[in-house]
C-alpha cells in the first residue's frame, strides 16, 4: 500500500513539475513580474518586431486634444501598439476600454503610458507655480504634488508633464506663471519636491504618477518674451542658468524630461545631441527617456533644421529624443531609417529600453487598469483642500501696506470693485487641468465670508478687465465715497499668461489704471488685490494705492485666503520669487544679473530708474523680524573643511508669523564673472510673537562657493567670498 502511495505521490509531483515548467515556459519572462525589469525588458525586447518598436516611440491623443495651442489631426483608429497618449478625459473608462485594446488586441499585449498636464492640480486646483515658489515651502508644494498625483493615477493619468523648471527672467513671456521664478536653485528645489510629490518612492502606487521636466532647455529664454522663437543662450549660460534645475531633478529621480521648442543658438532643444544625449544620459546618468513637446520633432522644419519631417527624424532621433509626441515623423519615418542606416537597432532598442522601463516601474504590466471611483472618491478631499488653503495663504505677497492699512477692521465699511472682484474663472489660472469654475469662490464672496454682512459691504465692477468702457466708473465712485476702506480687484484674465500668451507689456489694460484714478477722488485709503500670472508693471498704481497684494492665479482657495489676509486672519509670510520690475523697458530685469562696467550714473537709464519696483526676496509680514549677527563658523577656510553660518530672528511683534531667510553668496572676483549675488539656500520657519529662532546654514564650498565653466566642470577658487542675508555681508576668505 504504502509503496503504491509513494508511486502516486511522485507521478503528482513529476506532473506538477511539468506543469509548472511548461506553465513557465507558456509564460513569457516579461511577464513574470517576480522577475528583475531589465530582465524582463531584454525579454521583451527580442520578442518584438522593429514595427512594434517603433510604435513605442510614438505619443498621440486619445480623443479631442484640449490644448488649444496644439492643433493637430486626433488620431482616428489608434493602433494598439502605440506606446503612450495624452489623456484628456477625467474619468478613467475611455483610458481602461483603450488599455483593453492594446493588452488584448497587440500581439505582445504591452500597456500604454497615459500623459497629461497635471501642472498646478488636476481637480484640486492650486496656486499657479510661480505663486507657489513664494511660499518658500517646498515641503508643502511637495504636499500639493502628491495631492495631484493621486487625483490624476485615480483618473486614468499615469504620467503627469509636470513641474516646469524654465528659469525665467522675461514676464513678457506668458509661461513664466508655469515655473517657478528667476533663480537656478530656486527651481531645482521646487523641481526635487514636484518629483518628490508626484513620484513618491513607489511608481506602481495607485496614487503616484511619473513626472516630467520640461522643457529641456532654456525655453524661458525665448527672444523679447516671445513663444517659440529663438533663443541666444551661451554655453556658459546653458551651465549656470538654465541646466541647474534639470541636474537636481534628474537627481531627485524625475522620470522623464520633454524636450523644448526652442532653437538653442542654432540647434533647437529637440535636436540637440549636447544637452539630451552628452550631458542628460551620458554626463547625468538618466535612464529614464525624453519625450518631444507637440509636435517639436515636426517643427524643426520650420526651424530651418530639417528640410522634410523624414530628416527631422533623424535629427531628433540621433540627438537622443526618444519619444515623438504628435509629430508622426517617429511612426512615419524611422523604419525606413533603420533601412537606410541612418539610424540604427541599437538605438532604437536603447530608446525602447527607457518606455518599458518606465512603465514597468509603474506596474502598468500587472495593473494596466485603472480602478473606476467616483469623483467624491477621487476630487476635492478635506486634506486636499487644506493643503489648497495653506499655499494660497502661503503664496500670497503683500507688497505695500503704507501705515499699515492692513489688516482691515472688521466693522469696517467696505467698496469691493474691479473686474476681478466677482471672477471665479480667472482665479484658476492657465493649466489648471480638470478644475471647474464653481470650484473657485469670487474674491467679493470670499470677502463677504469673511467679514461677514456686519461690516457693509458694497460691490461695484467699475470696468471690464480690458476695453474703454468707462459707464461703471460713476457707480464706482459712489461705492468708493459711502465706504470707509476701497478693495479694489484688477488682473488678467486666466489666458493672459500660459502657452502661447506672450504680452509686449506687463502693464494692465489702461481702464483698469483709470478706475483707480477715479476711486482716489474719493479720498478713501485703497487696497490693490492683483490677480494675474506674472509679474505687473505697477509703477503708476503704486503711488495710488495704500496697499497691495499679489494674490497670483490662486486656485480653489484664492478667495478666502486673500479675505484671511485682508482681515488679519492670516499673518502673510509670501515673498517674490521673481523680480516685478518698475517697467516694462527695464526687462530682463533680474536679482543674479551681472556686474556693469562702470558705476554711478553709468551703465543706467537715462529717463527712469534701473531698480525694480519690487526686488527678488520682497514681501511684507503684519509683523517685525529683526536679524540678529550673520556669524560664520570661521572668516578663513581652506578647501575640503567645514563653514556654517548662523542668524539668530526674533519676531519683534505682537502677533505670530512666518520669515523666510535667503542665504546668498557673492564671488567678487572670479576667473569667469560671476552674478552679484546668488541664491545658495532658504529656510522658512514659523514664530510666536516675541520668539528668537536661529537659522543654520551649512556652507559646501564646492557646491556653494564653486562655480561652473562652459563645459560644466565646477572649480572653486581661492580667494574672497561674501555671504549675504539681507543687508548683511560677511567676508570669507577661501585659502589653498
Ligand atoms: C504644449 C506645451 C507643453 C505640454 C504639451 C502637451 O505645447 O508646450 O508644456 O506639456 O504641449 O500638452
Amino acid at each position: 500500500m504504502k509503496k503504491r502511495a509513494l508511486i502516486y505521490m511522485l507521478c503528482l509531483l513529476g506532473t506538477l513539475c511539468t506543469l509548472s515548467a511548461k506553465d513557465k515556459k507558456s509564460t513569457p519572462l516579461y511577464k513574470d513580474a517576480k522577475a528583475p525589469i531589465e530582465r524582463r525588458i531584454d525579454d521583451l525586447l527580442s520578442r518584438m518586431t522593429l514595427e512594434e518598436k517603433v510604435m513605442q516611440l510614438n505619443q498621440y491623443t486619445l480623443g479631442q486634444n484640449n490644448n488649444v495651442n496644439n492643433i493637430g489631426e486626433e488620431v482616428k483608429n489608434i493602433p494598439a501598439e502605440i506606446g503612450s497618449l495624452i489623456y484628456f478625459d477625467v474619468d478613467p473608462e475611455l483610458r481602461n476600454g483603450m488599455q483593453k485594446k492594446a493588452m488584448e488586441e497587440s500581439r505582445l499585449g504591452i500597456p500604454i503610458v497615459f500623459g497629461y498636464d497635471v501642472i498646478h492640480g488636476f481637480r484640486t486646483v492650486y496656486p499657479i507655480s510661480l505663486g507657489q515658489a513664494c511660499s518658500w515651502n517646498p515641503g508643502l508644494v511637495e504636499q500639493a504634488c502628491a495631492v495631484a498625483a493621486q487625483e490624476a493615477r485615480m483618473s486614468g493619468v499615469d504620467w503627469t508633464f509636470s513641474p516646469m523648471i524654465d528659469v525665467a527672467h522675461d514676464p513678457r513671456w506668458g509661461r513664466v506663471a508655469e515655473g517657478y521664478g528667476e533663480d537656478p536653485y530656486t527651481n531645482g528645489v521646487f523641481a526635487a519636491a514636484s518629483v518628490h510629490g508626484y513620484q513618491g518612492d513607489d511608481l506602481s502606487a495607485k496614487d503616484r504618477v511619473a513626472a516630467c521636466l520640461k522643457h529641456y532647455v532654456g525655453y524661458s529664454a525665448s527672444e523679447a518674451g516671445r513663444d517659440y522663437v529663438y533663443t541666444e543662450i551661451s554655453q556658459q549660460t546653458l551651465w549656470d542658468t538654465y541646466l541647474p534645475p534639470y541636474e537636481v531633478g534628474v537627481k531627485a529621480g524625475a522620470a522623464t524630461l520633454m524636450s523644448s521648442f526652442n532653437d538653442i543658438s542654432g540647434v533647437p532643444g529637440s535636436a540637440n545631441h549636447y544637452t539630451m544625449t552628452e550631458v542628460l544620459k551620458n554626463r547625468w546618468g538618466h535612464d529614464g527617456f525624453v519625450v518631444s513637446d507637440w509636435g517639436a520633432v515636426k517643427q524643426l522644419e520650420n526651424q530651418g533644421l530639417a528640410s522634410t519631417k523624414k530628416e527631422a527624424a533623424r535629427y531628433s532621433f540621433n540627438a537622443g529624443l526618444d519619444m515623438d509626441m504628435m509629430s508622426h515623423a517617429y511612426d512615419s519615418h524611422m523604419k525606413e531609417l533603420v533601412e537606410e542606416g541612418k539610424i540604427t537597432m541599437a538605438q532604437i532598442d536603447e530608446s525602447v529600453r527607457r518606455v518599458l522601463r518606465l512603465k514597468f516601474r509603474l506596474g502598468l504590466f500587472e495593473q494596466p487598469y485603472t480602478p473606476v471611483t467616483n469623483e467624491k472618491e477621487r476630487f476635492l478631499r478635506p486634506q486636499s483642500m487644506e493643503v489648497a488653503v495653506r499655499l494660497a495663504e502661503e503664496s500670497m505677497v503683500l507688497l505695500k501696506n503704507e501705515n499699515q492699512l492692513l489688516p482691515v477692521a472688521r466693522q469696517k465699511r467696505i467698496a469691493v470693485i474691479g473686474p476681478m472682484a466677482k471672477n471665479g474663472a480667472d482665479l484658476l489660472g492657465s493649466w489648471c487641468g480638470h478644475g471647474q469654475d464653481k470650484d473657485a469662490e469670487t474674491l467679493y464672496d470670499g470677502l463677504l465670508a469673511e467679514f461677514g454682512k456686519k461690516a457693509g459691504m458694497r460691490y461695484a465692477e467699475g470696468c471690464k478687465v480690458e476695453g474703454d468702457d468707462r459707464s461703471g466708473f460713476a457707480e464706482a465712485l459712489a461705492a468708493a465715497q459711502w465706504s470707509d476702506i476701497v478693495v479694489v480687484c484688477l488682473g488678467e484674465k486666466k489666458e493672459w499668461s500660459g502657452e502661447n500668451a506672450s504680452r509686449s507689456t506687463i502693464a494692465l489694460p489702461q481702464i483698469q489704471e483709470e478706475l483707480v484714478t477715479e476711486l482716489k477722488k474719493a479720498g478713501k485709503p485703497i487696497v490693490l488685490v492683483l490677480v494675474s500670472g506674472r509679474p505687473l508693471e505697477l509703477n503708476r498704481l503704486e503711488s495710488q494705492c495704500d496697499a497691495i497684494l499679489e494674490i497670483w492665479q490662486p486656485g480653489v482657495n484664492g478667495a478666502r485666503s486673500m479675505a484671511g489676509i485682508l482681515s488679519g486672519r492670516i499673518n502673510p509670510s509670501g515673498k517674490l520669487a521673481i523680480t516685478f520690475p518698475y517697467s516694462t523697458g527695464q526687462i530682463p530685469i533680474y536679482y543674479n544679473r551681472r556686474k556693469s562696467g562702470r558705476r554711478g550714473n553709468q551703465g543706467i537709464y537715462q529717463d527712469i530708474t534701473s531698480e525694480p519696483l519690487y526686488p527678488f526676496g520682497h514681501g511684507l509680514s503684519y509683523t517685525e523680524f529683526k536679524y540678529g549677527t550673520v556669524t560664520p563658523s570661521a572668516t578663513r577656510v581652506k578647501r575640503g573643511e567645514k563653514l556654517s553660518v548662523e542668524v539668530n530672528v526674533t519676531n519683534t511683534g505682537t502677533r505670530d508669523g512666518a520669515e523666510t531667510v535667503h542665504w546668498f553668496i557673492a564671488d567678487p572676483y572670479c576667473s569667469i564673472t560671476r552674478p552679484m549675488k546668488e541664491l545658495k539656500y532658504f529656510e522658512k520657519q514659523q514664530f510666536k510673537a516675541g520668539e528668537t529662532k536661529t537659522f543654520h546654514f551649512d556652507v559646501d564650498l564646492e557646491r556653494d562657493f564653486g562655480f561652473v565653466n562652459k563645459n560644466g566642470e565646477r572649480f572653486l577658487e581661492a580667494g574672497e567670498y561674501e555671504i549675504i542675508v539681507k543687508d548683511q555681508k560677511v567676508k570669507i576668505e577661501l585659502v589653498e
